[in-house]
């Protein structure tokens, strides 16, 4: 048994001074039961714990990490940075360095800079709206797009775990412009339209939903969506924050009007962006009436960290995404399976997530209707085996290009415990 003396004085401490011990709901172990680990470090495909337990990480931050913890390159250029001075409140020649990068890889005309994925949602949605003259925004069930108020309507990502539909403190004036439908059924997103026509500003979807588990798009489900809004005088906004220079060069890239992003083009530091077609993203002030701002918005550190990663992801590291991605799932699915553990394997790329149901998994309700109990003793197994999962079953795995061939035979036997204990879990 490893031990846990240290991460356990940490969390009796946290709890004292931080809700819940955490600064992110998720972190908190809430779906699988069980005190958290603190991290003291992390180094390649590896996290340390503050008892010096190592773990191979399927986590990386939540996304960010793609390239591995503390990429020599991606420190140096952040210590370049912070030795220059850490944030100017002006404009910097980085700042245009990134936008510039993110510009020549995705769909995008322009970019604005923020710190997070929840200040690119809602400023994105600011600008449907002010561009549209509409108030009224469509998203789906269990895809999340961060913590704004309009958003917090059947939630997947921390939401999904604590079971909370909704949150107390977001006014029901709040959503009651957010109109919220089963993901994958297009038919509900016309109805939707022909229910409030005229009044639809946008309608917003993660590119891939990774925020309940990873749910694959039906056959052309994204072109659809863009046709109708087409048709409807609205925006689409295509969510990218968790696929963005993840699953590709550019992400998705699924035609859209306005697109945002976070995660990996910060590369471990926040920053995040929204962007789009030039004629709306110039209706933004100080060119025109819509406003939006930010203290710290392309932050020289963050930037720096930003831009060396995404210059660092060549095609050859996508290949090595794709193929890790797809090699753990099949790791993982076939010790499940020679286990007797019903399970459904998805993976629409290198984003990928193992839901604990016999039955294919195309929205929320089919999600929730996984067996929890068997993920968490998956994963409790694969922590004491040294291998960090998403405390979650409703979350993606993340691989990173660090993972070595010695970290695949590593997962190779800890999987096949883990699938052995979850057996044991009745259904
Ligand atoms: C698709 C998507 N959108 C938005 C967000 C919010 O990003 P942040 O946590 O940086 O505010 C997330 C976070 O997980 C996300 O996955």
């Amino acid at each position: 048994m490893r031990k846990h003396t240290e991460s356990e004085l940490c969390a009796e401490r946290a709890a004292t001074v931080i809700p819940g011990g955490v600064n992110s709901p998720v972190r908190a172990f809430g779906g699988v039961g069980g005190t958290p680990v603190f991290i003291k470090e992390a180094r390649g495909s590896r996290l340390i714990d503050v008892d010096g337990n190592s773990y191979l990480d399927l986590v990386g931050s939540w996304g960010p990490m793609i390239l591995g913890h503390a990429h020599p390159e991606v420190v140096a250029a952040v210590q370049e940075a912070a030795a220059k001075g850490t944030s100017f409140g002006a404009p910097t020649s980085g700042e245009i360095d990134l936008a510039e990068e993110i510009t020549s890889r995705t769909n995008c005309e322009e970019i604005r800079l923020v710190s997070s994925g929840t200040e690119a949602t809602m400023s994105a949605l600011r600008v449907a709206r002010g561009a549209t003259g509409r108030d009224k925004v469509v998203k789906f069930a269990g895809c999340y797009h961060g913590h704004a108020d309009a958003f917090l309507a059947a939630a997947g990502s921390g939401v999904a775990t604590l079971g909370a539909p909704d949150s107390p403190g977001v006014p029901a004036s709040a959503t009651a412009d957010t109109i919220v439908v089963p993901y994958n059924d297009i038919d509900a997103v016309a109805a939707a339209f022909e229910q409030n026509e005229g009044q639809i500003a946008a309608v917003i979807t993660e590119a891939v939903p990774g925020n309940m588990g990873c749910v694959a798009p039906a056959d052309g489900f994204n072109q659809k969506l863009y046709d109708l809004t087409r048709a409807n005088g609205a925006l689409l906004i295509s969510d990218e924050v968790m696929t963005g220079f993840r699953v590709g060069p550019g992400g998705v890239k699924a035609p859209a009007d306005l697109y945002t992003y976070g995660k990996v083009m910060g590369g471990g530091l926040p920053a995040a962006a929204f962007g789009g077609r030039r004629d709306l993203m110039e209706q933004l002030a100080p060119v025109g009436p819509i406003y939006q701002a930010g203290t710290l918005s392309g932050n020289p550190l963050a930037v720096a960290a930003g831009l060396t990663t995404l210059r660092l992801l060549t095609d050859d590291v996508y290949e090595k995404l794709d193929g890790l991605a797809e090699q753990i799932g099949k790791m993982a699915s076939s010790a499940l399976s020679e286990a007797g553990v019903a399970h459904y394997l998805s993976a629409p790329g290198n984003l990928f997530s193992i839901f604990f149901s016999e039955n294919r998994v195309t929205n929320f309700n089919e999600a929730k209707a996984q067996n929890t109990g068997q993920y968490a003793a998956f994963f409790h197994t694969l922590l004491e085996e040294g291998v960090h999962l998403p405390p979650s079953a409703f979350e993606c795995w993340f691989v990173s290009a660090a993972m070595t061939g010695e970290d695949l035979s590593h997962l190779e036997t800890a999987f096949s415990r883990a699938a052995r204990k979850a057996a044991t879990v009745r259904l």
